[in-house]
């Protein structure tokens, strides 16, 4: 638990538990509405259009599991993950932290990468969110609720993998 000279970069002080303030204040709030409303859109959207597009009741399908998987993975977060964090910032971490909040580090971004996927699906069965011609207003609404959404999601993955969890595991020593 002692402070040591291998694990010092990540010392100023309360950086990491910012950062967490940050993401949890700026995309977690947001992806929850998002995802809600793109869910409760698709359905409706798929039973008024699929007869013109029937990749629309896919696409309401995966809207389903976009929602589900990450309303799941922010609960996760909040609720193993980011105490870990902030725990190992405040209290001070030792070799025997590793696996603590490794695991859960490794467990996240696997699920990254599953958002990340259900996406890609999503892009390519809308043709880039795009509208057809014939879209209702709630068919718009949805296909701009998922850009959105998935702007947003790039950034918060990225502030994730790529500071977070990166000066997450700077606090345990000897890791490197
Ligand atoms: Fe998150
Ligand atoms: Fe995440």
């Amino acid at each position: 638990m002692a402070e040591t000279a291998t694990h010092a970069k990540a010392r100023r002080p309360g950086a990491a538990g910012a950062l967490i303030d940050t993401i949890l204040a700026t995309h977690h709030g947001l992806a929850r509405e998002l995802a809600g409303r793109a869910g409760s859109l698709a359905p409706a959207v798929a039973a008024a259009d699929a007869a013109r597009d029937a990749r629309l009741t896919e696409v309401a399908g995966t809207c389903a599991l976009l929602e589900r998987e990450m309303l799941s993975h922010l609960q996760r977060e909040e609720t193993v993950l980011f105490p870990v964090i902030r725990e190992l910032e405040t209290e001070g971490a030792d070799e025997g932290d590793v696996g603590m909040l490794f695991s859960p580090i490794v467990c996240m971004k696997r699920e990254h990468l599953g958002i990340d996927e259900l996406f890609a699906s999503l892009r390519s069965l809308t043709d880039g969110y795009t509208p057809p011609a014939w879209a209702s207003a709630d068919h718009r609404a949805l296909l701009a609720t998922l850009a959105a959404f998935e702007a947003d999601t790039i950034e918060h993955v990225r502030k994730e993998n790529d500071e977070l969890f990166p000066m997450a595991s700077d606090l345990v020593p000897a890791v490197r």
